[in-house]
């Protein structure tokens, strides 16, 4: 089995990169090998690797830089999925594909299904909803697989922020109004591995349904409340200088940005959690691995 990965050195690609060894032949693309920005390349390039599988790693993720930068948001997310998934159509290939809970505004109380009405608040959402709309219209087989907060050893994202910031400030203000579930891009990639092999299944058996699934991990928090996990878990550790003192929670109004973000960020996993036997975990025990891992590679 062939599988083509596209932004394998993204968080959730570069974690893709190992956790889909075992199934198959990987073909690891970075940004230089399959440029989404580039659809006649794209082609070319699919149509010359005639893979199996196509997981789409890759995405213009900059929400803030998106609000000002939109052409090259909707190419990316919109438009190169579009080609990826009549590509993938055309080779008879399973299109894996992530989105994003800002394709919702935010404003339901409890936690978001996948067929709830989507109304996205900043450009970023729209050019995704716009690449779901566009697999969706194809005729591929596909996955899309929602996700939140995402975050990693490797790569910038809040986890690392944080951890810098708590060594060099004695306060942090953190937004408390924004409610989400963290989740480990390893978490993600392992349980695409696994969707994946049962997807296969069901596609060369008969029983396959093209579908979106939220994937996340368990519980949630705010931005403050995973920032206060953050710096109790790097107290823990010896030697490191973690100078924060208090963690202020303020409301999103006191640190205004770009990009408008949606308030409640969380997405059921019923539907994934049930169809693929998947034990997700909280978001807490998957912090925990992933600063494990961050401090077992500090010398
Ligand atoms: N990060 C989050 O909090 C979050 C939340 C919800 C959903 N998601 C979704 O989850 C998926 C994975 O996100 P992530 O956090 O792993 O993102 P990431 O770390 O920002 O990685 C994105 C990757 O896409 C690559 N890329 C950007 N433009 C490209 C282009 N024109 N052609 C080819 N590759 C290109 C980047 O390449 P370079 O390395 O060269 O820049 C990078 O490797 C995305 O679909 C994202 O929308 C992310």
């Amino acid at each position: 089995m062939k599988i083509l990965l596209t932004g394998s050195q993204g968080q959730v690609g570069w974690e893709l990169a190992r956790t889909l060894l075992p199934l198959g032949e990987v073909v690891a693309a970075n940004r230089d090998q399959a440029d989404l920005s580039d659809l006649d390349g794209l082609r070319r390039s699919i149509r010359s690797i005639k893979p199996d599988i196509i997981v789409n790693a890759a995405a213009y993720t900059a929400v803030d830089k998106a609000e000002t930068d939109q052409e090259q948001a909707f190419l990316i997310n919109g438009q190169a999925s579009g080609v990826l998934a009549e590509e993938a159509s055309i080779c008879g290939a399973l299109l894996i594909h992530y989105s994003t809970d800002y394709v919702f505004d935010g404003s339901k109380t409890g936690a978001y299904l996948e067929g709830d009405q989507t109304n996205p608040l900043n450009v970023y959402g729209q050019s995704k909803l716009a690449g779901e709309q566009a697999i969706q219209a194809s005729t591929a087989d596909f996955l899309i697989l929602r996700t939140t907060w995402v975050y990693a050893a490797r790569g910038n994202n809040f986890v690392k922020s944080i951890l810098r910031l708590a060594q060099e400030r004695e306060e942090l203000n953190i937004v408390a109004d924004q409610i989400g579930a963290p989740t480990w891009a390893r978490l993600i990639a392992e349980s695409t591995a696994h969707i994946l092999r049962q997807a296969q299944q069901e596609r060369q058996q008969g029983g396959f349904k093209s579908g979106i699934y939220n994937l996340t991990s368990t519980g949630e928090t705010s931005w403050h409340g995973f920032a206060e996990k953050i710096i109790e878990l790097a107290k823990q550790q010896d030697g490191l200088p973690i100078k924060t003192q208090r963690v202020n929670p303020i409301p999103t109004s006191a640190y205004p940005l770009p990009a408008t973000r949606p308030a409640n960020s969380r997405l059921s996993t019923q539907r994934l959690q049930k169809h693929y036997q998947l034990a997700l975990p909280s978001w807490e025990t998957a912090l925990q691995l992933c600063m494990d891992e961050i401090f077992s590679s500090k010398p």
